[in-house]
């Protein structure tokens, strides 16, 4: 048989095969008419495989705020009784950011979106749902919609999502899941953190680790095939909450026991160092390790690990744990210090901006920290 002839038989026979399907499936139809369980779940499993209307999510803008005000670990030898050298060695942090003045988590929060929004090159107003991760709003009722207010993005729901360090990572994950299924297009996501307002500056063993500051991305709408989320992994234990609090203080139970109003208020952060050191370098490979392989990648197919910076000395071990080289870590502690729910989101703007991320890479993201909670996601930027 000739070529053409064949280029004619084959178009042909693929016809043939869709009848024979199509009656096969007429056949099966008309049998289940008769049993309605089984009826509905050839419904469902038409329904799960129509797929190719579910929108994927991708990053298309990055932003970060950075308070003015630097603390040094110079500054810090003056407040407790530690040294540059120590916190250095032990934390790999040089100096942290905090907030003075008029700044706050929503004017950090709304900067950062800003600046995400114009990089997508998405109006404020297109914007369907604003995720801010945080676990310091200005206000107990949250500070998502104070950021809405800023930037002006009318028609979008805002809300906040409290899980610490994790936050940012979980929200992505939200957020897109919001996009694949809500059918929302255009996605803020934000992490930002103020917790120099709950740090004890006496306490050398907290106050040396955190900082303030916010990070955003914007995830938009694109087909199922091109979503940038590959696979995630994320978890809670409640049972180890103790290690890291900052709980509330007053009359539990009993707020109006002497008939009038009383401030609400919290204690400073009270953290057991050690115990989420060795959280941190447990849980962090493990989820990793889980999220790859929901994704069918390797650690070898990690261009950029982006970990929460909380000490330079697990983002180490993490590396080394995946066999990744020192260029394949993004790592901006020195500077900022722990900034929580904005850590992720600043490290990931910052890697973006240096050219260090860039597009197709594939990125494994992770959080940790109170809750306890941990979360990673593998995304193809
Ligand atoms: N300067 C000098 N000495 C110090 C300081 C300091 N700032 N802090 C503690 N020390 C001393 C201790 O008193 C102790 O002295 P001793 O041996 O005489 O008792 C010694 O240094 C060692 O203390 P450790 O607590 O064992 O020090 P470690 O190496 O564990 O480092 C640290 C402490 C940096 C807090 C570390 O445990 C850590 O990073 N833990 C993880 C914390 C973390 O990631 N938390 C955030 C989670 S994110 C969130 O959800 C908000």
């Amino acid at each position: 048989m000739s070529a053409a002839a064949r280029a004619v038989v084959v178009p042909s026979r693929a016809v043939v095969v869709v009848d024979r399907h199509r009656r096969r499936h007429h056949h099966r139809h008309h049998h289940h008419h008769r049993s309605s369980a089984r009826a509905s779940r050839v419904v469902a499993a038409n329904a799960a495989s129509a797929s190719f209307d579910v929108a994927g999510a991708r990053i298309a803008g990055v932003g970060k705020a950075i308070p003015e005000k630097a603390l040094t670990n110079d500054d810090l030898s003056e407040l407790v009784d530690t040294n540059d050298e120590w916190i250095a060695a032990r934390t790999g942090i040089r100096e942290r950011r905090v907030i003075t003045g008029d700044e706050t988590l929503t004017t950090l929060g709304a900067k950062a979106a800003m600046q995400a929004l114009e990089r997508a090159n998405v109006k404020a107003e297109d914007v369907d749902l604003i995720i801010l991760a945080t676990s310091s709003p200005d206000d107990i009722f949250g500070s998502a919609c104070t950021i809405q207010a800023a930037l002006g993005a009318k028609k979008a729901l805002a809300f906040d999502l409290t899980a610490a360090c994790s936050g940012f990572v979980i929200g992505l994950v939200n957020g897109t899941q919001f996009i694949r299924s809500g059918g929302y297009k255009n996605v803020l996501v934000i992490g930002g953190d103020v917790l120099s307002r709950y740090v004890d500056w006496r306490d050398r063993g907290t106050c040396i680790l955190f900082g303030d500051g916010a990070g955003a991305c914007v995830l938009t709408a694109t087909t199922a095939d091109a979503c940038s989320l590959k696979g995630f992994d994320m978890h809670s234990d409640g049972t180890q909450n103790h290690h890291l609090i900052a709980q509330y203080v007053g009359d539990k139970g009993k707020p109006m026991s002497e008939g009038a109003s009383k401030n609400g208020s919290f204690c400073n952060i009270s953290m057991s160092g050690q115990d989420v050191f060795k959280f941190a370098v447990r849980t962090v490979p493990m989820t990793v390790n889980k999220s790859l392989k929901a994704a069918n990648m390797a650690a070898e197919d990690i261009d950029k690990l982006v970990l929460h910076q909380a000490n330079q000395r697990i983002i180490d071990s993490a590396a080394q744990r995946f066999g990744l080289s020192e260029d394949k870590v993004v790592s901006n502690i020195a500077k900022y210090g722990n900034t929580s729910a904005g850590s992720v989101p600043i490290a990931l703007c910052e890697a973006v901006e240096t050219g260090a991320v860039k597009e197709g890479d594939v990125l494994a993201f992770a959080g940790f920290g109170a809750g306890l909670t941990w979360a990673s996601a593998i995304w193809k930027f």
